[in-house]
């Protein structure tokens, strides 16, 4: 995304024009962008091949899931909705796996009947739970366990996963029964040793410490396993500032815990895949003048994107045509939802603007339009795809009668 004469452009398409034709707030996708950050994360571990599996909670928008399987990707899904959307996409089931703490007997089930990778489980119940409907249909079930590293990922706490108190994956001692267990089942076979500790991570050593708590615990349990699962949370650059993750030291890593195994490592990325080619234009509704500062009241709220609300996360933000003239004021971001959270971010100097401009918020392709809600009884945002100079509507605008 650019300033081509002083007009916000993605690929070749300005924002102006896109606001013209389809309305705000939208979600834009760059097509370029995507293709861009999934060969770049091949190329960061071609040394060894790794599965790499989109989680597609980060995105669900069905249109984008097909340009990603086009790439050869996998998927990760968390619930029976997630698995079924990328089975319709195209995903090859031999390249999907399950994770989640709370898979139901319908979730795990349909999941048996279609083959998919792996079920990565988390708890004894879950193994039982799958046991016995493996059972039920005479069918041996290829699953992986999730371990709980107790390691910090050294990112927000609300996206955390890899400590001992959070609800994810087993503990140690736990592990090693599972895997005692799991060799004596006859409806399930043990192939994966899976990890996920959060998401957002900027620094290599929180992956690095996790791979040596897996490199200790496999030695230990003294089991083949056939796929080891790293998870995804490689974080971006959401502000200049942002430091970023250094993949060439997690490739080292990788490769330096691989010595001793010949299992295929599969990587669940999310963010790192689809968070940068995505942006929010949204039209300024009023502004409203106060003391110290100016509500800038736009018409994208907390429902559209939640990340601001939730985790206090900032998101660029820029004007749709760029002009020389600055604010005195400080202006504040909001949408017109009534809660005190529907808030997006608050700048200093930032441009002048007038009711009617448009405002673009960057990088909310991950968790952005997945996270959004119809709170309010409002309409979730139309969803678009940029590829050079073709624009193609990849999800339709709710319409208020869809939802009473
Ligand atoms: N694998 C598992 C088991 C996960 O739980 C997640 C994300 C991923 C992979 C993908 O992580 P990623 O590569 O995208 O970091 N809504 C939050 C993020 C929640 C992440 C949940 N799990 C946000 O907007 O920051």
């Amino acid at each position: 995304m650019k300033y081509i004469k002083k007009k916000l452009t993605i690929e070749k398409a300005s924002i102006q024009n896109i606001a013209a034709r389809f309305g705000t707030p939208t979600y834009c996708y760059s097509y370029n962008q995507l293709k861009e950050n999934i060969n770049n994360f091949k190329k960061n571990f071609k040394s060894f091949s790794p599965l790499i599996c989109f989680a597609i909670k980060s995105n669900t928008n069905i249109n984008l899931i097909r340009e990603i399987k086009k790439f050869g990707l996998g998927a990760d899904v968390v619930s029976v909705g997630e698995l079924m959307m990328a089975l319709k996409a195209g995903i090859d089931p031999k390249k999907i796996v399950f994770s989640g703490v709370g898979k139901t007997s319908d979730e795990i089930s349909y999941a048996i009947d279609k083959k998919i990778l792996l079920i990565n489980t988390e708890s004894k119940s879950e193994i039982n739970e799958i046991e016995r409907i493996a059972k039920s249909k005479k069918k041996i079930v290829n699953i992986g366990i999730r371990l709980n590293p107790n390691t910090d990922a050294k990112t927000l706490k609300q996206i955390s996963t890899g400590k001992k108190e959070n609800k994810f994956g087993v503990d140690e001692k736990t592990f090693f029964n599972l895997v005692t267990y799991s060799k004596s089942s006859k409806n399930i076979n043990l192939k994966c040793l899976s990890v996920h500790i959060g998401s957002q991570i900027l620094s290599h050593k929180p992956y690095e410490k996790m791979l040596k708590v897996i490199d200790r615990i496999i030695q230990k349990s003294n089991y083949n396993f056939e796929f080891i699962d790293l998870g995804g949370g490689m974080g971006i650059s959401y502000e200049k500032n942002n430091k970023k993750l250094n993949y060439q030291k997690y490739n080292i890593a990788i490769k330096k815990f691989l010595k001793n195994y010949n299992s295929k490592i599969i990587f669940e990325p999310g963010r790192s895949i689809i968070g940068n080619t995505g942006s929010l234009v949204s039209k300024v509704i009023y502004i409203k003048e106060s003391d110290k500062k100016d509500f800038i009241i736009l018409d994208a709220a907390m429902n559209d994107l939640m990340r601001p609300a939730l985790y206090g996360a900032n998101h660029k933000t820029l004007p749709a045509l760029k002009t020389n003239q600055t604010s005195k004021k400080t202006y504040e971001f909001v949408g017109p939802i009534c809660e005190s959270t529907d808030k997006f971010t608050t700048l200093k100097k930032f441009q002048k603007l007038n009711e009617k401009d448009l405002v673009v918020m960057c990088d909310v392709g991950a968790y952005g339009m997945s996270l959004s809600s119809n709170y309010n009884v409002r309409t979730k945002p139309a969803e678009i795809l940029i590829k050079g100079s073709n624009i193609n509507i990849i999800k339709k605008r709710q319409k208020v009668e869809d939802l009473i």
